[in-house]
């Protein structure tokens, strides 16, 4: 049967996308309650340090100065950390990073509360701090955590890696490290907040979870659920750091206990050093490869740096963990993958989780590889690919959309086109033109544990169909997908879908907007409720036109015939005739993937339900004399099961691009010296080339309409792709990020290509 949809595949225009364009106050920043507070936090100086005394007494005597809060003042438990709690609203006896919140102020105007932090005096004692993971782990290092320096370890362990090692034709050892990335999302960290008339704590805030924000607010301060309730306000970028909690604990102590409108706005520094971080990591990655060029064998040593706090540091290092091979079959692994506590900012949660780091590695492994055995790194890919009925390093059988093959074989006539056209073009005598491949796969959802969502859809008794979904939109769309997919399986328009989106008065849980879940989890979520409701409509209408419901169609706001389209009604008539029959017009989705808890020795698990891949090429002109890299073409594939709104997905893989160019070549937060966005840089729309987005669609059985997953994905094969190009450009490898003028032009020398083309006469 060939189903012709309706609005699944079709580019619709994006829900939201007005109000953005008339600039309305729809961020937090923008919203100001009447008689509002402005608070400010007072941070931490000292990378590790007791806190002796906190004496604000100067400061309440300023004029417009409301009160001072410390950790005292916190009712509940001051902890937070969505997989472990060890992270406090305000500092508790001592600061283990600069940055870490120590006092709150509250005050009737922004410079008041401002002025008031350099008349608060904290008096520390210093303590040792460690600032690398390799200092941290020293048997005599001073313990961050009670606990000790070590956040946590994942092993994924299979078949006999030193066997293989012996028999291998080819083999290599490389270590690559990556740095401290910022998200530098233009929108900083911001909220504001009421008190109802009943008493309940009102957040709005610029979040991925609201949630999540919900149930830690309520735990900060002790509150029952009903207490507190969390909007997400319009979210001007988020890429993983507003995971964490950021102003809403502070929004809602000030509320508590003042029983007056706070708001927050954190300045770009502080959004700097105060938020999560990429995590830094180092890699060590051996692998062997068999006289027929099949990947045998993968040995791996991997730290990650959590700075202070553990934020996501643990999915981090589990994700990096369950993806170092690569999207490639390896029967022989034997990976371990660390995150330690140091102290610096904190790290948590960056587009990836990981990920991006690791296919650095794998990728340029690749590559190495590639060369040894004088095989195009092209078709060495494809030998090794994963394919439907591979089976995983963690043992987990891949039985449905594997698209890896295709987003390669989607690459191959410009691959050729770039070997043969492109590069064959003149450059000036002091620039060199590279080409290079990048791969990668990425787990939709969470890893190896459960992360339902829940929706519900409600027709009322005029016809409007209402959803509700806590699904948080941080720009990406998802609110678009969600009502298309409703619309699709009820034969509405999406634009006519009342929508209540992101809020914990009025929405269930819908999980974080993180690990490129929300198409593929809560888009089942989503379906399954509109199904629910669409059965209650066909039912009614088996009566009504005298039908079966085998030759029904909902289409139009009717339920049709469908080979007899004029035999139809409306299904407003049908809800009250369900109505009057008392049966449910709301109607609630749940879908959870389906997962098996990864053994902790071995690893082996399915950790996620399935998976994204990507292939993208770059091509890219060095120039010898400066080390300056232009980036002058990406092709991306990717294999997204099926693009439920193709230009949302290409949207994702062009910002992803960008964001991948800036993690390959020119980004690195330095705490300290990258205090905002003048000294740390990203790429402007200057660097970023023509992006040429190919969309693959192996559809995948278990997403609604075949749908996986590309927000993460996006980036993810960009900095693989540009560093394979530059070893091609200068023959050299760089193996530590980023890519920088110093490093590049440091390649080009050690090759000798610095002014070797000049053609001086005489
Ligand atoms: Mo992301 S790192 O899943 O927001």
């Amino acid at each position: 049967m060939i189903f012709k949809y309706s609005t699944i595949g079709h580019s619709i225009p994006k829900i939201g996308v007005n109000e953005r364009l008339r600039g309305e106050p729809i961020f937090s920043g923008d919203l100001d309650f009447d008689d509002a507070l402005v608070l400010k936090v007072l941070r931490s100086t000292k990378a590790h340090a007791r806190i002796v005394e906190i004496n604000y007494d100067q400061a309440l005597k300023i004029r417009g100065v409301v009160r001072v809060f410390t950790e005292k003042d916190i009712p509940g438990k001051n902890l937070m950390g969505i997989i472990n709690k060890d992270q406090p609203l305000l500092a508790t006896h001592k600061v283990r990073a600069v940055g870490e919140p120590i006092a709150l102020v509250a005050a009737e105007s922004e410079s008041v509360a401002q002025r008031a932090l350099d008349f608060i005096e904290v008096t520390y004692e210093d303590l040792p701090a460690v600032f690398t993971p390799e200092d941290a782990l020293k048997p005599d290092a001073p313990k961050i955590h009670d606990k000790g320096n070590l956040l946590f370890t994942r092993k994924v362990k299979k078949g006999d890696v030193d066997q293989a090692f012996k028999g291998c034709a080819v083999s290599v050892e490389k270590t690559y490290r990556t740095v401290r990335i910022e998200h530098s999302y233009l929108e900083p960290d911001a909220g504001a907040g009421y008190v109802d008339e009943d008493g309940t704590l009102v957040i709005y805030a610029s979040t991925q979870n609201p949630h999540y924000d919900h149930k830690e607010v309520t735990g900060l301060l002790g509150l029952e659920d009903d207490r507190v309730r969390i909007v997400q306000a319009a979210t001007g970028g988020g890429f993983g750091s507003k995971l964490d909690l950021n102003v809403q604990g502070f929004i809602g102590l000030a509320m508590l206990h003042l029983h007056r409108p706070a708001r927050m706005v954190y300045s770009r520094e502080e959004s700097f050093l105060a938020t999560a971080k990429r995590h830094p990591v180092e890699m060590t990655l051996k692998t062997a490869v068999d006289s027929h060029g099949k990947i045998i064998a993968l040995q791996a040593r991997i730290t990650a740096d959590t700075g202070a706090y553990g934020s996501y540091g643990i999915a981090v290092a589990s994700r990096i963990a369950m993806h170092a091979t690569g999207p490639y079959e390896v029967e022989n692994v034997d990976i371990e993958s660390r995150c330690v506590y140091t102290n610096t900012p904190f790290c948590g949660a960056m587009r990836g989780f990981g990920t991006p780091q690791i296919a650095v590695a794998h990728e340029s492994q690749m590559n190495l590889l590639a060369e040894k055995l004088a095989m195009n790194p092209l078709e060495f890919r494809l030998k090794n690919v994963l394919q439907r009925g591979s089976e995983t390093a963690t043992g987990q059988k891949l039985t449905h959309s594997v698209g890896i093959a295709e987003t390669l074989e989607a690459l191959v006539p410009h691959y050729e086109w770039a070997k043969t056209n492109w590069l064959s073009v003149e450059t000036e005598p002091w620039q060199r033109k590279g080409i290079g491949l990048g791969s990668m796969w990425y787990g939709i959802g969470n890893t190896g544990v459960q992360n339902p969502s829940t929706a519900k859809i409600k027709i009322d008794l005029g016809g409007t169909v209402t959803l509700y979904t806590g699904c948080a939109d941080i720009g990406q769309g998802s609110t678009t997908v969600l009502a298309q997919i409703a619309a699709e399986i009820l034969g509405i328009q999406p634009q006519e879908i009342r929508l209540f989106v992101a809020d914990t008065r009025c929405t269930t849980n819908a999980g974080a907007t993180s690990a490129s879940r929300q198409t593929y989890i809560s888009g089942n979520a989503v379906k399954e409720a509109a199904e629910k409701l669409a059965g209650v409509l066909l039912s009614e209408a088996v009566n009504k036109l005298k039908v079966p419901k085998s030759e029904l169609i909902l289409e139009g706001g009717c339920v049709k015939e469908s080979g007899n389209p004029a035999n139809s009604v409306e299904i407003s008539l049908l809800a009250r005739r369900a109505n009057q029959r008392g049966i449910p017009l709301k109607w609630q989705g749940y879908f959870d993937p389906e997962t098996v808890p990864l053994d902790p020795e071995t690893g082996q698990g399915v950790p996620y339900a399935t998976y994204a891949y990507a292939s993208q090429l770059a091509l890219l002109t060095v120039d010898t004399l400066t080390g300056e890299v232009s980036v002058d073409k990406i092709f991306a594939a990717h294999d997204v099961g099926k693009a439920i709104h193709p230009e949302n997905v290409n949207g994702q893989i062009c910002g992803g691009v960008a964001m991948g160019m800036g993690f390959a070549l020119i980004e690195e937060f330095v705490p300290g010296h990258t205090l905002s966005m003048k000294d740390y840089l990203v790429p402007t729309a200057a660097d970023v080339p023509e992006i040429v987005p190919i969309i693959v669609e192996s559809a995948e059985p278990s997403g609604p309409f075949g749908a996986k997953g590309v927000g993460e994905p996006a980036l993810i094969p960009t900095a693989p792709a540009i560093l394979n190009a530059l070893a091609d450009a200068l023959g050299q490898r760089i193996y530590d990020l980023p890519a920088s003028l110093e490093r590049v032009l440091d390649s080009s020398i050690k090759a000798g290509h610095f002014g070797l083309k000049l053609n001086i006469e005489n």
